[in-house]
């Protein structure tokens, strides 16, 4: 039977297992370019069948965060080689997560200027910048014809993934930022071809991963999307016919994966959409995210609901995750406070097993 031990095929890669580390933001790349510590960190997690990184923000627009590392200069490239040779050098897999945070960003970011959206519509909450928490912003909602050049930035980035060693990329189109903000109609009330209908708000997603897939080959490129997120004020009047509209469109495309965050962060409407639906729609391979642990990740694999399971937190806290599914070993406890932005404390010294 099939569990999270079980070698799977992954584009061109062989995986030895089904356990995938999930993107999370550390806020530890002060210049924007990763570090020798941010090298340690991944290096440590090698053993997961594939690391996604944290997002790694596709131009000088598309940051949102203090100190998140970025994948669209010659420096940020030398910065993720590092990182991709020590892994690789370990035998592990990792792909580089396209992040453009869209209208979540703060005018701090952009010398004083808005950041664009799809529409001029502020979401709830606070934005984290240099100088503490600010409320949002509305943002300014791009022009058509800025669209190509929005394009243009998520197939250079995976460009410059592709020079950096990495395996492959996945394009953010989840948890509130730029693509999710098309995808929902709750911040996309655009009257062109990129707003209005579900196929319509859809387009700038396929269009970017149709960019992205022919640089660098389909088989490397994955898609993740969050259909029930609450998280940075996300809603939608029909989730469940958006969502299912977006795997088949995708699946047309043939990319390697869909990565599905099956939970909100902000707690509520777990279950608006069921995700078998949106498995069905999808003929790549699904990775399930959300809140597992070892017996729901193994079950979500034996009932063919799910080809590999994303673990967030548990991997933050434990770099040495598989081995401790393994052997039954207790797992180490994730320090909330550590989560984003400091030093070596709380990233690089949650202890291995026999440690
Ligand atoms: C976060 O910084 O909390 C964060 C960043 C990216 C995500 C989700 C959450 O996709």
């Amino acid at each position: 039977m099939t569990d999270l031990f079980s070698p799977v095929q992954l584009g061109k890669l062989k995986l030895p297992n089904r356990i995938v580390m999930a993107p999370m933001t550390r806020n530890r790349a002060p210049e924007n370019t990763p570090t020798a510590l941010m090298v340690e960190y991944y290096t440590q997690r090698a053993s997961a069948g594939l690391i996604i990184t944290e997002g790694a923000q596709i131009s000088p627009q598309g940051i949102g965060y203090p100190a998140t590392p970025g994948i669209h200069s010659i420096e940020q490239v030398e910065g993720w080689q590092p990182i991709t040779d020590a892994v690789h050098a370990k035998g592990g897999h990792i792909f580089v997560q396209l992040w453009h945070c869209g209208r979540v960003s703060h005018p701090d970011f952009h010398n004083g200027e808005l950041p664009p959206a799809p529409s001029d519509i502020r979401p709830a909450g606070q934005a984290f910048t240099y100088t503490g928490l600010q409320d949002f912003v509305t943002p300014r909602a791009l022009d058509a014809d800025e669209i190509p050049g929005i394009i243009e930035q998520y197939r250079h980035a995976a460009a410059m993934a592709i020079k950096a060693g990495f395996d492959g990329v996945e394009i953010h189109s989840a948890n509130g930022y730029l693509l999710d903000q098309f995808l929902r109609d709750g911040s996309n009330q655009r009257s062109d071809a990129y707003g209005g209908s579900i196929e319509n708000r859809t387009r700038l997603l396929k269009e970017v991963t149709e960019a992205v897939c022919n640089e660098i080959g389909a088989d490397k490129v994955g898609i993740r999307i969050s259909p029930v997120n609450a998280f940075n004020d996300m809603h939608d009047s029909d989730p469940q016919a958006l969502f299912n509209h977006v795997a088949s469109t995708l699946s047309a495309l043939k990319p390697a994966f869909l990565h599905v965050v099956e939970v909100s962060m902000a707690g509520e409407l777990d279950n608006a959409v069921d995700m078998l639906e949106i498995r069905k729609c999808f003929k790549g391979s699904y990775i399930a995210n959300g809140r597992y642990d070892k017996p729901r990740g193994n079950a979500v694999l034996a009932k063919g609901a799910a080809d590999l399971v994303a673990y967030g937190i548990p991997y933050l806290a434990n770099p040495d995750l598989p081995e401790r599914f393994l052997r039954d070993a207790p797992l180490n406890e994730p320090d909330q406070a550590t989560f984003y932005g400091g030093d070596a404390h709380g990233y690089t010294d949650y202890p291995a097993l026999d440690t």
